[in-house]
């Protein structure tokens, strides 16, 4: 026999009604036994821009809100969630309007939790309120709860992942039919993969805001976004791919944060990554994430980063831990306690290097170029030399062993002056997972 118990509501207000909005939606309407801790959820009112745009769920007998805010702020809305997007305007108004009212916020934003993630947590927990954002990085993947609660037992050494879906499409592609990035970008712009303004994806920013994220929870700091250092995939040659692949690498946009001295070191770039690794396996719209943990070892997330199914489902996974009464601060301590993620001043970024030098095909070249590498004393590690082919002049490639970035990148520019140089080489990095 178990005693009859009070059902407490929970009366949700939710912002933003595009794919995860909808697909939140969707998810509730079909999921009426969706009852986290014992309680139940009742969307009572919604916002978006345009009331009378169709919608795949009926919201007739719903609240309709013209004014995000003012969803925020009334009193049938207890769990407010945001799923507008963008840093600031109407998204940043609505979640300080909901925190500063009391009301625990549930978001999927990841660039209003990375640029201004140490106020709204000081907000939250000055009014002693949850803010949970699982869905604002990989979607479906659970890479928040991870690192911020099942990991909070280790020191996370790294993290390393491929946290935007779109790159990594145009990079698989770029791959697999030997298509130049532009061609790829406007053909998954045409299929909708890609935004019309692409800039947040190909940029890298979209990966650096998630990292971000990782970053503060990994390594109980705050998020610290100006501190991240980003490259996009706009320069990345179809010859590198090439190239990178002969010598047993792919090349992905990795978002990766690891110890720097006593802070972090947060960036997104075109990595070398070794085939064989379970990052470079990851192809296609696939996000992954790979952390490396004191005690823990290696521990490898992969799945959908994105799309409205999984992405509500994660918005789901927050709104019944808010149910369930789930407290701890937004980061791994009072946000008040916190410092911004950064690297300690003086901690010099070592790594490996891929450099590919276009030269004319005459003799002495390779010796000049190897020794502007062995005077700065960058050790060469495996070199490469294709046969004249369709470029203009010939390419050398060689993968270098750990040195100091900033002594590869010079002796890298001095070697771009050489006179049988043809064009500025091209370094990348090899990833060190
Ligand atoms: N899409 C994904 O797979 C995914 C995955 C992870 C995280 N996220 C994050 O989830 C959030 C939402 O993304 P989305 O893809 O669902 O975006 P979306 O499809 O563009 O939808 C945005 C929604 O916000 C509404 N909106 C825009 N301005 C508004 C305003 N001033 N007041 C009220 N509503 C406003 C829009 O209204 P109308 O419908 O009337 O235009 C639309 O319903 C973003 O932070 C995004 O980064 C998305």
């Amino acid at each position: 026999m178990t005693k009859p118990q009070e059902v407490r509501t929970w009366r949700v207000g939710v912002a933003g009604l595009g794919t995860v909005g909808g697909g939140l939606l969707d998810f509730l309407a079909s999921r009426p036994d969706f009852a986290p801790a014992g309680g139940r959820v009742v969307v009572t009112g919604v916002s978006a821009r345009s009331r009378s745009r169709p919608r795949a769920v009926d919201i007739s007998r719903l609240a309709w809100f013209d004014d995000p805010v003012s969803l925020a702020q009334s009193p049938d809305t207890d769990i407010f969630v945001e799923l507008i997007g963008g840093s600031d305007g109407p998204a940043k108004a609505a979640v300080e309007a909901a925190l500063g009212a009391g009301k625990a916020v549930v978001t999927a934003n990841k660039a209003l939790i990375a640029e201004h993630g140490a106020a709204l947590a000081a907000l939250a927990e000055a009014k002693g309120v949850s803010l949970l954002f699982e869905a604002a990085v990989m979607g479906g993947v659970p890479a928040v709860k991870t690192v911020r609660e099942a990991l909070v037992g280790d020191e996370i050494r790294s993290l390393s992942g491929i946290l935007n879906g779109t790159c990594n499409y145009i990079l698989t592609e770029m791959e697999t039919t030997g298509s130049a990035f532009s061609d790829v970008l406007a053909e998954a712009q045409r299929l909708g993969y890609a935004e019309a303004d692409p800039t947040m994806d190909v940029g890298g920013f979209d990966a650096a805001h998630k990292i971000t994220i990782l970053a503060a929870l990994a390594f109980g700091g705050s998020p610290n976004f100006a501190a991240a250092e980003v490259e996009g995939i706009t320069g990345v040659d179809l010859l590198d791919i090439r190239l990178a692949g002969d010598l047993g690498y792919r090349i992905k946009l990795i978002a990766s944060a690891e110890r720097a001295g006593e802070g972090a070191r947060v960036q997104v770039r075109p990595f070398l990554v070794r085939k064989t690794h379970p990052i470079a396996q990851a192809d296609g719209a696939l996000n992954a994430l790979f952390i490396e943990g004191d005690r823990i070892g290696r521990i490898f997330l992969q799945g959908p980063g994105a799309g409205a199914g999984p992405t509500a489902a994660a918005v789901a996974a927050d709104i019944a831990d808010v149910m369930a009464g789930a407290r701890r601060p937004v980061f791994q301590a009072p946000a008040a306690s916190l410092q911004p993620c950064a690297p300690s001043a003086g901690t010099a970024a070592v790594g490996r290097g891929y450099i590919r030098v276009m030269v004319r095909d005459e003799p002495g070249v390779l010796a000049s170029v190897s020794e502007e590498l062995a005077e700065a004393g960058v050790s060469i590690e495996s070199f490469l030399q294709k046969p004249p082919g369709e470029t203009p002049g010939v390419p050398i490639v060689m993968t270098t062993h750990a040195v100091a970035e900033a002594v590869l990148a010079a002796a890298v520019d001095r070697i771009g002056r050489l006179p049988a140089v043809l064009e500025p080489p091209r370094l990348l990095h090899i990833a060190s997972i």
